[in-house]
């Protein structure tokens, strides 16, 4: 089989990329290792920024996402019982966030490729990769006496942090940045409807809590705890009792429901340098990771994906190959960013297992601060709801929208 864009990976990443090189002409096709039922009941991301939810919008696979997504101009700080809004629209110039959940967006974009006769495999294994440093890169999958091969002239390694595209590239060439935190956090998914409109980022001195929502019947919320942390020591009683603690404000309770999924994730933030090797690139998780409480995680792959869309429009159009040489130095520019968001907003927010007085008081000094200084509130508002776009790929999406309009 022979494509232009072998993708591995049928996640965010993998599956807008293939939708961006469709509408620009360009073949590709995805091999994702998971069912499709899988990858389309996984419970992750909520929230989209305004970058995803435009991109999605003007590609024509957010209709669903407008119909049902929730629209969010703010979110809650609370510390010390008392909770502080940040007013998004008013310190952004009118921006805001979208909560429609990471696997709709699985399914929207699926379904769109699909349609359109798009070739996305689901149940591929043994998937590797050779001959990334030729003009002719492969990818091999299906062992067993059932292998197949896949040329290529260009591979998106889409596959996420567990992936096989990263640890594909030599020895020696990346270098790795990394942080781990001494915490997970226990996520819940409850069939109840939020206790408040807009999400709440609760500092507690038993550690952060989070609530987040699915929709106006399901809750979505989130418990600092220990990274090795076993879940079935957590009854839905006791889930329910410490949220209610963390999360607590004057006169106000949360409403409980039947708990339909919980599970614990770890904390961490990982940078692998450059995003590029031969005509490997990478997007998304299997380049990077940022904890999650900045909600950065989804956006920053679909940002990566079209830097990469664009460059790879840019080298068939023209034979211009300026973009995707610069892929990896543009994209680490809002991938620094997003890191630098992400682990302040962390670090902010959660009881770290040293916090002695001192920690603590500089923690309470730095919401108090971030909650009434109103250049420090638009600092976490313009971060939260999405730096601007990079102006290349901005340039480049106009001159394909002139091309062709849609
Ligand atoms: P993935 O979604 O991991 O997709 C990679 C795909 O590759 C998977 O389908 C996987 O099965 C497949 N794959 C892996 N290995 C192979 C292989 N060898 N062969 C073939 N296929 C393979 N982000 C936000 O922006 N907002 C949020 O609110 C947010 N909340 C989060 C909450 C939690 C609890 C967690 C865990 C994450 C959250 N994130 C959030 C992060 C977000 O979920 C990820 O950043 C996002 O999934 C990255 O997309 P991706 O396509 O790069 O990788
Ligand atoms: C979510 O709804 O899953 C969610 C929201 C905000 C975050 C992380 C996760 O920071």
């Amino acid at each position: 089989m022979r494509t232009q864009i072998g993708i591995v990976g049928a996640g965010p990443a993998g599956l807008m990329l293939s939708h961006l090189l469709h509408l620009q002409g360009i073949e590709s096709v995805v091999l994702e290792k998971h069912s499709r039922r899988y990858v389309e009941e996984r419970v992750r991301a909520g929230v989209l920024d305004q970058g995803t939810v435009d991109l999605m919008l003007t590609t024509g696979v957010g209709r669903r996402m407008k119909e049902l997504g929730l629209v969010h101009y703010g979110i809650e700080l609370r510390f010390l019982n008392s909770g502080h809004r940040i007013d998004f629209k008013d310190l952004t110039g009118g921006l805001g966030i979208t909560i429609y959940a990471q696997q709709e967006v699985v399914k929207d974009l699926t379904n769109a490729r699909l349609a359109a006769g798009g070739q996305v495999f689901f149940e591929v294994g043994d998937v590797s990769l050779h001959d990334l440093d030729s003009q002719r890169p492969k990818i091999r999958y299906g062992g067993d006496g059932d292998a197949s091969e896949l040329q290529c002239d260009f591979i998106a390694g889409c596959d996420g942090s567990h992936g096989i595209c990263r640890s594909s590239i030599p020895n020696g060439v990346l270098t790795i940045f990394e942080r781990d935190y001494p915490f997970g956090w226990l996520g819940i998914l409850a069939e109840a409807p939020p206790s408040s409109d807009e999400l709440i980022y609760a500092y507690h001195e038993r550690g952060f809590a989070l609530l987040s929502m699915r929709s106006p019947t399901l809750s979505r919320l989130y418990l600092q705890c220990r990274r090795d942390e076993d879940i079935n020591e957590w009854s839905d009683d006791k889930i329910w009792t410490e949220l209610q603690r963390r999360l607590a404000a004057k006169k106000r309770t949360l409403v409980e429901g039947p708990i339909i999924q919980k599970g614990v994730t770890g904390m961490r933030s990982f940078v692998a340098e450059p995003m590029q090797y031969g005509r490997l690139f990478l997007a998304g998780d299997s380049a990077h990771i940022v904890p999650p409480t900045g909600a950065k995680g989804l956006n920053l792959a679909v940002a990566d994906v079209r830097v990469l869309s664009a460059a790879l429009g840019d080298f068939y159009a023209s034979g211009d190959s300026d973009l995707l040489n610069k892929y990896s130095e543009v994209c680490l520019r809002r991938v620094w960013k997003a890191q630098r968001f992400s682990w302040w907003m962390t670090s902010m927010l959660h009881r770290f297992d040293d916090n002695g007085t001192y920690d603590r008081r500089r923690q309470l000094a730095e919401l108090d601060y971030v909650t009434s200084s109103r250049a420090a509130a638009t600092t976490l508002a313009e971060n939260y709801v999405g730096l601007p776009i990079d102006p290349i790929c901005v340039e480049h999406e106009r001159k394909y929208q002139e091309r062709s309009p849609r």
